[in-house]
């Protein structure tokens, strides 16, 4: 890619972050309601250190940190770029500000379009890429960050925004696939993340897999046939997991006088039985697919269908375990912590969402989350037996 176009990229990203954050209110940036969620003050910091981090720090001999505390503060999970606060005591931090914060953001980006225009040497643009789609990765999870703070609220505020379902009217029916030798993975010079390599063969099976979304409508025939109710349909780790905290629907829905309503971005409204449904864990899909007497795709029955499938609504659940592909190989240094290190006890999900940035998906792409996560925007397909 061309040095203006990733300098216009980089400079459109880091506007569209803030962007993004804008209809909030001051006190919302700071809350953490658990582990899993950040605080989108910290969102818009730890995406600027990131830069600072890997790129100013390493390559501008005469960069001084804008403060001395944030590369403790604002480190994600980088064992290599030294100690940080604790995931969980984010939202402890009322302090930077987020003025403050938003003075930071300005100051970086300066500095990187400064060394950038001076001196683009492909490892500094390689990193720079890197960092655009990593701060692209925090505008999916601010977007779902932002829902759960806000769907958390008693007062179920709505909040100003372009990401909202829309009804899969297309014809039902299955995609064939037929057995054979297929090619999985990234195999041209665009952009691609480590877990996307290597480029590598594999055997497939004869199989159909769905060319829609599960829907509300659909889901709620599950739950109306007693679907949270029997064990039989449910991993074991599923059952003690929606025992335990008492789901008996997708994360935000509630039951009033007899009606199914659910938070979404416009506050709380009557379940629309005809959008694809949302926030299920992958035990739940699991389940569901179960009562289907059918069973969910796995990532590389999704990446040969792709083309196919009508996606972009929803991250789909897959039934592949999050592990390297034959001749992976980590990134040297801090950012082979990248993707790596988490490659165990996760599900890959394949597709992308109404919150994912929209140069950001492509078929290879491998997001991946623990099987209880239902605050991301996640869907069901289904794959026939
Ligand atoms: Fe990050």
């Amino acid at each position: 890619m061309k040095i203006e176009r990733i300098l216009e990229k980089f400079k459109i990203t880091r506007t569209n972050t803030e962007n993004l954050c804008k209809p909030l209110e001051i006190e919302d940036y700071s809350v953490q309601p658990n582990e899993n969620i950040s605080p989108p003050k910290w969102h818009l910091a730890h995406s600027t250190w990131f830069f600072e981090q890997f790129i100013l720090i390493q390559f501008d001999k005469n960069y001084e940190v804008f403060h001395e505390d944030f590369g403790f503060i604002f480190n994600s999970y980088y064992n290599n770029a030294g100690k940080r606060v604790l995931r969980p005591n984010r939202g402890l931090m009322s302090r930077p500000v987020v003025s403050e914060v938003l003075s930071y953001r300005k100051y970086v980006t300066k500095n990187i379009i400064a060394l950038v225009e001076n001196n683009p040497s492909d490892e500094i643009l390689n990193l720079l890429q890197i960092g655009i789609n990593h701060e692209e990765q925090h505008q999916e999870l601010l977007a779902y960050d932002i829902k759960f703070i806000l769907g958390n609220q008693p007062t179920f505020p709505s909040f100003e925004t372009e990401m909202h379902l829309k009804e899969e009217t297309h014809k039902s029916e299955f995609i064939q696939i037929k057995e054979g030798v297929y090619e999985i993975g990234h195999n041209n010079d665009n952009f691609c993340f480590d877990n996307e390599l290597g480029f590598h063969k594999t055997y497939i099976q004869n199989t159909e897999i769905a060319n829609k979304l599960i829907t509300n409508g659909e889901f709620i025939e599950f739950m109306n046939a007693d679907g949270y109710e029997n064990f039989n349909l449910w991993h074991a780790e599923g059952w003690d997991f929606i025992n335990q905290n008492n789901i008996k629907a997708p994360l935000y829905w509630y039951k009033i006088e007899g009606e199914w309503y659910y938070y979404n971005f416009n506050g709380l409204e009557k379940v629309n039985p005809n959008l694809p449904v949302i926030h299920c864990s992958y035990y739940e899909a699991y389940a569901f697919a179960e009562w289907k007497g059918m069973r969910l795709p796995t990532e590389f029955e999704w990446e040969i269908a792709s083309e196919k499938l009508n996606h972009g609504q929803l991250w789909e659940w897959t039934s592949s375990a999050y592990l390297p592909y034959p001749n992976f190989e980590k990134a040297a240094g801090a950012l082979g912590e990248y993707n790596g290190k988490f490659m165990v006890n996760q599900h890959v999900l394949r597709g992308s969402s109404i919150a994912t940035s929209k140069d950001h998906s492509r078929k290879t792409y491998r997001n991946f989350f623990h099987t209880s996560s239902r605050w991301i925007f996640s869907g069901i397909r289904l794959a026939k037996k």
